[in-house]
């Protein structure tokens, strides 16, 4: 069944500061959503409201509906009966710079399977070569899965933390601009894997690059000072001019 993620009236405050003012917007499965804006306008704090992971901040307050429909049921985020780990497993985040563990690729992925999954040893082999496959990293790394993950490039340390990040079978993606460290080559065939994960998760992406969103998105909402300011389709998303002033507008 298609999971959707629905924002409606979304507030954050960090102390007295409002960062997001009445943010509504949608996101679903086949669909991969794009978050633009000017750096500071609360892309990232609207990512991490999906997964809550905005309360591990001291002086946040959060106002406002999300709700994710997934397999047939629906999470209502900031409800009393939220259960947030699990939320967070959920929607899983893969953020800017690649935070991989410093230790072994392998325990970039047996330390979270063991630790919030459960997996008992026996499990983690054939769980870890599935999710590198999905990332079309295990050719690459199957001979030295014990090196550690700092060696590798940028591109495959960021197909990496996707790949963890899929190994705990989140039902729904948050890119926080995953392109942003990386050169053109590794950025393409990111780029490549997203479109094809969309089909699987619902994806909602911060992306630093109009040229990348037009490339890429199915939709796409502007924020400009923690407001919704635009939504733009497909159609929008394909038609130069319209991107022009949005840059000459925006960055
Ligand atoms: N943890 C935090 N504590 C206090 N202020 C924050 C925190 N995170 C973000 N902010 C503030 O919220 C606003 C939006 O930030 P952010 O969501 O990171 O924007 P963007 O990702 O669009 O660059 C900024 O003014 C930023 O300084
Ligand atoms: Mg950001």
């Amino acid at each position: 069944m298609e999971s959707v993620v629905a924002v409606k009236g979304l507030n954050v405050w960090f102390g007295h500061a409002q960062v997001l003012s009445g943010v509504d917007i949608e996101f679903r499965q086949g669909e991969l959503t794009a978050l633009i804006g000017p750096s500071g306008s609360g892309k990232t704090t609207l990512l991490r409201a999906v997964n809550r992971m905005n309360d591990v901040f001291s002086g946040v307050r959060t106002e406002g509906e999300v709700a994710l429909s997934v397999n047939g049921a629906t999470v209502d985020a900031y409800g009393d009966r939220c259960d947030v780990a699990r939320l967070r497993r959920t929607a899983g985040m893969v953020f800017q710079t690649p935070n991989v563990l410093p230790t072994s690729i392998r325990q970039n992925f047996t330390v979270p399977l063991r630790h919030v999954l459960g997996l008992k040893k026996s499990e983690l082999d054939s769980r870890i070569e599935a999710a590198l496959r999905e990332v079309e990293l295990w050719d690459e790394v199957k001979e030295r899965l014990g090196a550690q993950a700092q060696t590798l490039s940028g591109g495959q340390q960021q197909r990496l933390c996707l790949a963890r990040a899929l190994s705990l079978e989140p039902s729904v993606l948050l890119l926080d601009e995953p392109t942003a460290s990386l050169d053109f080559r590794a950025t393409r065939r990111i780029e490549h894997l997203i479109v094809r994960l969309k089909e699987s998760y619902p994806i909602l992406a911060v992306s630093h690059s109009l040229g990348q969103t037009s490339r890429i998105a199915d939709r796409a909402y502007v924020l400009n000072s923690g407001c919704v300011v635009e939504t733009l389709d497909r159609h929008d998303l394909r038609e130069p001019e319209l991107l022009h002033r949005l840059a000459e507008d925006l960055f």
